[in-house]
């Protein structure tokens, strides 16, 4: 059944004679000859009469009983489609007054203002009646067809009207829903962009990594070759001078015998002019100094193969992060002692499956980075530690100077330093990073200059490799 389908009347007139003549006109008993119609249109071929469609009328004598008919009526979610409003009702509310009070109810009724003669002129009913397009007027007398029409023409009015208010609210829904698929599906599109994004930058940190690593190999190899000879050489040297030292002093000691005084006067001033004393103190300091600069330029080479990878012949094993932390800060303790305060909180570990020395190596430049982050004050470096999920981390934290917010972007970059020569290569966060990468794991920065930084490490307790295909079969 269609629940739109209303043909409910009511009839508000003071005269009850009124209310009979409806009655007849709007429901009319059952016809009778039904059946005799259906035999008619067997027998002849013609097409039955359509059922005159029967209405459901409601009376009410005045104004205010109309407005509390109306009102029960929606109460009881049956409401009426139409009203036929008598104009002149002189006990109470007269037609117009009803009217107002009924679309205040109810806005969707539908009116026929039944009237002989008014008390208003027809501009002043439609002025102060402002729903003109629910509103007929009906002129007394009236036509029996006339009131059957208007009724039925309004009261279709009315179900169609409430059909689409119903389609309106359906498409309003409709709207309301595929405005929040595509606001989803527009933040979902933005999240993608911003991991793109992410993506796109760790890829060209990457290739920058990638790039400057082979380049690195190559500096390094090229390198390599002579630092081994001079520093091979100085070693020689320093064995040699030594020597020399040793035959020098044997003949200092038999200067006294030489017999010819000329010879003995040319031998001491050319002494004194070379200053061999001097030469004797100066040249192995020379050739310390000399070996501790080539034991730079080594470090430098070997910090630039461990970035460019050519020698990682380390094997992947299971080892526990706190051991391997532990040994590092004891290899760097010098480095800290004078500076700042260790604080270790550590939370229990499985054991991860890494490339511990490489690992190693991450833990030093973060620990020596913080303990060069300290200024005159005496300060702490917290190391942190805990597993989330698939993951370990390590959160390593120092109160020293901060970092520029400008400089952020750059930490990770190969060179740069804000370390004076000597002090700084600009290489240890950016080896760091690519050993992170190459465990899988992420490190991250956060930092508040003038309070300190720290740096975080998330690292995957299992690698997730390919497998290797067994080659012994
Ligand atoms: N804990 C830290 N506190 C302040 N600045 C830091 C810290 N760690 C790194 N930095 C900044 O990042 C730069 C790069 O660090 P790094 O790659 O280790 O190179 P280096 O230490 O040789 O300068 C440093 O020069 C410094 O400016
Ligand atoms: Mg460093």
């Amino acid at each position: 059944m269609d629940v739109l389908r209303n043909r409910r009347i009511l009839l508000i007139d003071d005269t009850p004679s009124i209310h009979e003549d409806f009655r007849k006109i709007l429901t009319p008993p059952p016809a009778e000859d039904g059946a005799l119609d259906g035999l008619e249109a067997l027998l002849f071929g013609a097409a039955p009469k359509p059922m005159q469609q029967a209405f459901e009328l409601d009376s009410a004598y005045g104004g205010q009983e109309g407005l509390a008919k109306l009102c029960q009526a929606l109460e009881q979610d049956r409401p009426y489609a139409l009203a036929f409003v008598d104009m002149r009702m002189p006990q109470g509310w007269d037609g117009v007054q009803t009217i107002e009070h009924l679309w205040q109810a109810d806005q969707r009724l539908q009116v026929v203002v039944c009237t002989a003669y008014s008390d208003y002129s027809w501009e002043e009913l439609l002025e102060r009646l402002q729903g003109h397009d629910r509103l007929l007027i009906l002129k007394k007398p009236f036509d029996n067809i006339e009131v059957q029409q208007m009724a039925s023409t309004l009261t279709s009015k009315w179900q169609m009207t409430a059909r689409a208010e119903l389609q309106m609210h359906h498409l309003e829904q409709l709207v309301e829903q595929r405005t929040s698929d595509l606001q989803r599906t527009s933040s979902a599109l933005r999240q993608e962009i911003d991991e793109r994004k992410q993506l796109e930058i760790q890829l060209v940190q990457s290739e920058k990594l990638a790039s400057l690593g082979q380049l690195a190999a190559g500096v390094a190899h090229e390198i390599n070759n002579p630092i081994g000879f001079v520093s091979s050489n100085l070693g020689s040297l320093a064995g040699y001078l030594g020597q020399l030292e040793q035959m020098l002093g044997a003949y200092r000691q038999s200067e006294e015998a030489i017999a010819a005084p000329e010879i003995r006067k040319r031998l001491q001033s050319l002494r004194e002019s070379i200053d061999l004393e001097f030469l004797r103190e100066d040249m192995p300091l020379l050739i310390k100094e000399s070996k501790e600069g080539i034991g730079r330029v080594e470090q430098i080479v070997k910090d630039l193969k461990n970035f460019s990878r050519v020698d990682s012949d380390q094997q992947w094993q299971l080892a526990n992060l706190h051991q391997g932390i532990d040994s590092t800060l004891n290899i760097v303790a010098n480095e800290i002692k004078y500076k700042a305060d260790v604080i270790k909180h550590y939370q229990e570990l499985p054991e991860i499956e890494c490339l511990p020395s490489q690992l190693n190596q991450v833990v030093m430049n973060l620990v020596v980075n913080a303990a060069q982050a300290m200024g005159e004050e005496r300060g702490t470096i917290t190391l942190s530690t805990g597993v989330e999920g698939e993951q370990v981390w390590l959160e390593v934290s120092d109160s020293g100077c901060g970092i520029d917010p400008q400089h952020l972007q750059k930490i990770f970059d190969p060179f740069f330093t804000t370390k004076p020569v000597g002090q700084g290569t600009g290489l240890g966060l950016s080896l760091s990073y690519g050993i992170v990468k190459k465990h899988g794991g992420q490190i991250s920065v956060r930092s508040q200059p003038g309070s300190g930084t720290t740096f975080r490490l998330e690292l995957p307790i299992r690698q997730r490799r390919e497998p290797v295909p067994d080659t012994a079969a």
